[in-house]
């Protein structure tokens, strides 16, 4: 969701702004806005749709030494120019661009503000008039009047604020939002994620919630809300600007559907220990032994990896585990065992519905794990422990390699815990060799492009709906596959258990309604084929995805066998490629499907 970026100490910041705000165009957002200024000049400008309609409107003169620049993804306010940040105060002497949502916005506004006018709806407008307010009304510094709103705003935020008369600071501060500071030579910057800045610098220092920096061209200056100084030490972003280059890819969907197979390569390096173990935390595997139930909680396209690594986990572990979706566990939690264990699953590491639920089980005390894309991000630093995908950056809003990573991870964690706890089904699932496997099966499935685009050519291209069937495992990735198709496509897709369809949505069937069958469970694999059948007599269009050994002649797409515990991970790649071919021949823009956004920082 929205991005921010700033720079101050260097010349051209309208340029470097402008090159960052693109590079977080993969967060979603339906608006942009900068403000640069130096000495003797100020610009102020803002555009509705893509950043390209932003950069028309920076003529030669929209230069500076300082700025701040923001994608918004519309909460409060529709997404219009009027809208867009950066957001000025009444006497137009500050310069706010916030991420987040401030909860408590309408009291702000009657007890401070009932008499002021303001440009359009948004929140954020709020703040930076809260600001003008309590600088007057206490004589005040930016500095100090900025604090105050913070010990009186609730919510969601990561601000960005400069002060038209002091061409030399940014001022910022966050909370539950990311936002990070990188140093430069002679110049510092702010961006809402490393990735924006890595032409700029690759040294960068995390900001807590509850504190406030000074950022100048030659010091940043970090102190809590009581004023007390804070030292951090920075780190270097262990990323390359190749990682975030589409290359000769049209997409980045693409590139990330092909670097699966790279990606499971490296996460047998990552785990493989010198003893051929699998490396995972003494501390972190005897909690989870400890436990009597673990809980995965996820949402979207991780909570469908939840779901594929449940059999998984259990199997392996002997250890019951329950899927959740964050966004209703945390509010209407079931009853817990009595030592449960949390995993959250999370490619940003950011998403709000999930951060809520790891705060409720901080609270409670109870142990928890994330395994995330993004070192150091906010539920990585919050979850007592913490496994990375290693998947690389993952641009596209679609999740693709991610999906797949998280259900490695969970397969690698599952082996290590089994192993541990003398579990006989983990003694014989040797997972490098399996996940090995699995790497070649995906290379052989990238490379049936050809052949795929095709089907989603005859299925897909002009379909208003579909649906993706199968049993157990083939169910979940069904899900997924539906999940993919209906965000980018914008067709109307669903994923099924086969044998629901009869129990009423066989209704919806058609002639001519796709159908596509997932069928690479032998103990289901037969029930789904009747199903299959079930709707072809209705008039559906059947497409047949199934694994080597369970095939008939008709099938269409066949997957090479892997081990039926993670057929998940491969099951899935042709429906990834029939969600982007789709979606090209439909004519919609494959990485950046309307109203999402790929980080969910608001609830
Ligand atoms: O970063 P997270 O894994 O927590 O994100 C969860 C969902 O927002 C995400 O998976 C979403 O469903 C994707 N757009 C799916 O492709």
């Amino acid at each position: 969701m929205c991005g921010i970026v700033g720079i101050v100490g260097k010349s051209n910041a309208e340029q470097i702004i402008l090159n960052g705000l693109e590079r977080l165009e993969y967060r979603g957002y339906d608006s942009a806005g900068m403000y640069v200024a130096d000495r003797t000049s100020d610009h102020l400008i803002k555009a509705q749709g893509r950043i390209k309609n932003l950069e028309a409107k920076v003529t030669p003169e929209v230069t500076g030494t300082i700025g701040i620049g923001h994608t918004r993804w519309a909460t409060h306010g529709k997404p219009s120019e009027r809208n867009a940040h950066p957001h000025t105060s009444g006497n137009e002497e500050l310069v706010l661009v916030h991420n987040g949502v401030i909860e408590n916005f309408e009291e702000l506004h009657d007890t401070y503000l009932a008499d002021h006018h303001f440009a359009g709806q948004t929140d954020t407008e709020i703040v930076v008039h809260l600001i003008e307010v309590l600088k007057a009304q206490n004589s005040s510094t930016t500095k100090e009047a900025f604090k105050q709103a913070l010990t009186l705003i609730r919510g969601s935020y990561a601000f960005a604020l400069v002060d038209k008369k002091d061409s030399e600071t940014i001022y910022v501060a966050k909370n539950k939002s990311p936002l990070l500071i990188g140093l430069g030579d002679g110049f510092n910057v702010i961006c809402s994620d490393a990735l924006a800045m890595l032409d700029q610098t690759t040294h960068f220092v995390e900001i807590e919630d509850g504190e406030m920096v000074t950022v100048q061209a030659d010091e940043i200056t970090i102190e809590d809300l009581k004023g007390n100084l804070v030292y951090r030490e920075s780190y270097e972003a262990q990323l390359d600007l190749t990682d975030i280059e589409k290359g000769t890819y049209p997409y980045y969907m693409l590139k990330e559907i092909d670097d699966q197979p790279t990606v499971m390569r490296r996460l047998i390096q990552e785990y493989q220990g010198t003893n051929g173990q699998v490396t995972i935390d003494p501390q972190l595997k005897a909690e989870m032994i400890a436990s009597d139930r673990i809980y995965i909680i996820a949402c979207g396209t991780s909570n469908h990896a939840g779901w594929a690594a449940k059999a998984i986990l259990e199997t392996l572990t002997q250890i019951p585990v329950e899927v959740h979706l964050s966004s209703e566990f945390g509010y209407n939690t079931p009853l817990l065992s009595a030592k449960p264990f949390f995993i959250f699953l999370t490619q940003s590491g950011e998403t709000a519905d999930s951060r809520q639920v790891l705060v409720k089980i901080n609270a409670l005390g109870l142990p928890s794990l994330t395994i995330t894309n993004v070192a150091g991000s906010t539920l990585s630093r919050e979850a007592k422990h913490t496994l990375l995908l290693h998947a690389g950056p993952e641009i596209a809003v679609a999740s693709t390699k991610a999906y797949t990573a998280q259900i490695a991870v969970m397969t690698l964690l599952a082996k290590a815990i089994g192993d541990e706890k003398a579990v006989q089904a983990a003694f014989d699932f040797d997972v490098f060799h399996e996940l090995s496997i699995v790497a070649s099966t995906m290379e052989t499935l990238v490379d049936e492009k050809a052949v795929i685009s095709q089907f989603a050519e005859d299925f897909l291209s002009t379909s208003r709906n579909a649906f993706y069937i199968g049993r157990g495992n083939d169910y979940y990735v069904s899900m997924e596959a539906a999940l993919k198709l209906k965000e980018i496509s914008y067709i109307q897709a669903e994923g099924f258990a086969a044998g629901e369809l009869k129990h009423g949505t066989i209704a919806l069937i058609e002639e001519g309604t796709p159908v596509i069958g997932i069928i690479s469970e032998a103990v289901t694999g037969s029930h789904t084929r009747g199903n299959l059948k079930e709707v072809e007599s209705r008039g559906a269009h059947t497409l047949v995805i199934a694994s080597q050994e369970l095939a008939k002649p008709t099938d269409q797409i066949i997957i090479p066998n892997v081990h039926p515990l993670v057929t998940s991970l491969v099951s899935v790649i042709p429906t990834q490629l029939l969600a982007y071919f789709a979606t090209l021949q439909r004519g919609y823009d494959v990485d950046k499907p309307r109203n999402l956004a790929k980080s969910v920082t608001v609830e």
